[in-house]
C-alpha cells in the first residue's frame, strides 16, 4: 500500500492534555480513524477496538499478519468485564496491583470484540495504560481502544512521535505527540487463561512483582524463527523486533565478554564491514578506539535509563548504515529481562558466550 493522505499531529502536554486536543483525537478514533498515542510503555497506533473494520485497518497500516493479536486498552476497570467473561480474581489484583501501568493480562473473549483484534482467537488482551494521554484518550472515544505498538512490523517499536512518522506517516490519520514514552519497552503480557498463568512477554512489570501475586508464574522464552512454523503463542517469532542489520548479543563475564565484542568488531571491519555497537555507558571507554560507530545505551546498572533508550538507539544505530550491531547481554535481573528479550529477538536469537581467556 502507497501512502495516500496526510498524517495530522498535534502536540499534547503529557501530564495534563488539552481536553479539546484529546476530542478531537477521540472523535477520529469514532469515526473509524487511526490514531498514534503516546503510552507510558511505547507509542500505540489506537482504533476503535469494538469495530471489526477499524481493527482491520491497523493490521494494514501496520503491515501486520492477521495471526497477531492486538491489545485492547481500557481506561476503567468496568470496561474489563464488558470485553471478557469468567476473569479470574486474580486479574482483579493484579489490576488493583499494577493498573493503570504496564501489565496486559489475556483472559477470555467475549462476542462483542471482534475476532479480528483476537486474530480469532478465544481470548483477548487487556490493559490500562499508565499515561494521562492514553487514559484521557480512551475516557473521551467512550470505548476500549485497540493498540499494538505504532510502527511497521517487524520495526522496533517506538517511544517517540518521531519514530511513529518514520514508519506511519501517510498511513494514518493522527499522531499525539507527547513527548518520549516513560518506559520505553512495552508491558508484561501474561496469559490468565492457561494454568498455571504463563509470562508471554516479559515487560514493563518485572517477573518478582508479578510472582508477588501469581506464584505459579511460568516462563519459558522461545525464540523461533519463521522455519519453526506455527508458533504457540503470538508474538515470539524472532523477526519481531529485528533492524536490517545483522545484530549479535554478546553473554558472559564483563571482561571477556568485551574483549569478544573488541575481537569480533576488528574481524567484521577487517573484511570491510560496517560496524556499529550499543554500549552501556561503562563499557564505551574500552569500546571507543575501535573503528565503530558507537551508541551509548546509559549505565548497565540503571535498566530504567537504558530501558528507555533501547528502541531509539536501535533505531539509530540501524540508520547509520551498519552492517553488524553488537551489543553486550543486559543480565536478567529486573527491567533488564525485557531489555534482553527484546535485544535477543532482534539478534534473531544469536547470543555467544565469550569465556575469559
Ligand atoms: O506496552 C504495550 O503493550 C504496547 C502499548 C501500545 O500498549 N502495545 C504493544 O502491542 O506492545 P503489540 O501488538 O506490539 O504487542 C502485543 C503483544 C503481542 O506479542 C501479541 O501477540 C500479544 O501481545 N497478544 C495480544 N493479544 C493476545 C492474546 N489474545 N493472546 C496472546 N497474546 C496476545
Ligand atoms: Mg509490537
Amino acid at each position: 500500500m502507497t501512502s495516500c493522505f496526510q498524517t495530522r499531529v498535534l502536540t499534547v502536554d503529557p501530564s495534563a492534555p488539552d481536553p479539546q486536543i484529546i476530542a478531537e483525537a477521540a472523535a477520529v478514533i469514532r469515526a473509524r480513524g487511526l490514531v498514534a498515542f503516546p503510552t507510558e510503555t511505547v507509542y500505540g497506533l489506537g482504533a476503535n477496538a469494538l469495530d471489526e473494520r477499524a481493527v482491520a485497518r491497523i493490521f494494514e497500516a501496520k503491515g501486520r499478519p492477521a495471526t497477531d493479536p492486538i491489545i485492547a486498552h481500557i481506561a476503567d476497570l468496568r470496561q474489563l468485564d464488558t470485553l471478557a467473561h469468567d476473569v479470574p480474581s486474580v486479574a482483579y489484583a493484579l489490576a488493583r496491583r499494577f493498573w493503570p501501568g504496564p501489565l496486559t493480562l489475556v483472559v477470555l473473549r467475549r462476542s462483542v470484540v471482534p475476532a479480528n483484534l483476537s486474530a480469532g482467537r478465544a481470548t483477548v488482551a487487556v490493559r490500562m495504560p499508565g499515561h494521562p494521554v492514553a487514559l484521557a484518550l480512551i475516557a473521551a472515544a467512550g470505548v476500549p481502544i485497540a493498540a499494538p505498538s505504532a510502527n511497521r512490523f517487524s520495526r522496533p517499536s517506538p517511544t517517540t512521535a518521531a519514530h511513529v512518522l518514520d514508519d506511519l506517516a501517510g498511513r494514518i490519520d493522527l499522531v499525539l505527540d507527547g513527548g518520549p514514552a516513560p518506559i520505553g519497552v512495552e508491558s508484561s503480557v501474561v496469559d490468565l487463561t492457561a494454568d498455571p498463568p504463563v509470562l508471554l512477554r516479559p515487560g514493563g512489570v518485572t517477573v518478582a512483582a508479578l510472582l508477588e501475586l501469581l506464584p505459579g508464574l511460568t516462563f519459558a522464552p522461545r525464540y523461533l524463527t519463521e522455519d519453526d512454523g506455527a508458533a504457540p503463542a503470538p508474538g515470539m517469532l524472532v523477526r519481531h523486533y529485528a533492524p536490517d542489520a545483522m545484530v549479535i548479543v554478546v553473554a558472559g563475564r564483563r571482561e571477556a565478554a568485551l574483549v569478544r565484542m573488541r575481537n569480533e568488531a576488528l574481524i567484521a571491519a577487517e573484511a570491510g564491514k560496517r560496524v556499529g555497537v550499543l554500549a552501556f555507558d561503562e563499557d564505551v571507554p574500552e569500546l571507543v578506539d575501535l573503528p565503530v560507530q558507537l551508541a551509548p545505551l546509559g549505565p548497565a546498572t540503571e535498566p530504567g535509563r537504558v530501558a528507555q533508550r533501547l528502541f531509539a538507539a536501535l533505531r539509530e544505530i540501524e540508520q547509520s548504515g551498519v552492517d553488524l550491531i553488537l551489543v553486550r547481554d543486559p543480565g536478567q535481573e529486573g527491567l533488564s529481562l525485557a531489555i534482553r528479550d527484546r535485544l535477543v529477538r532482534a539478534a534473531e536469537g544469536r547470543v555467544i558466550i565469550a569465556e575469559p581467556s
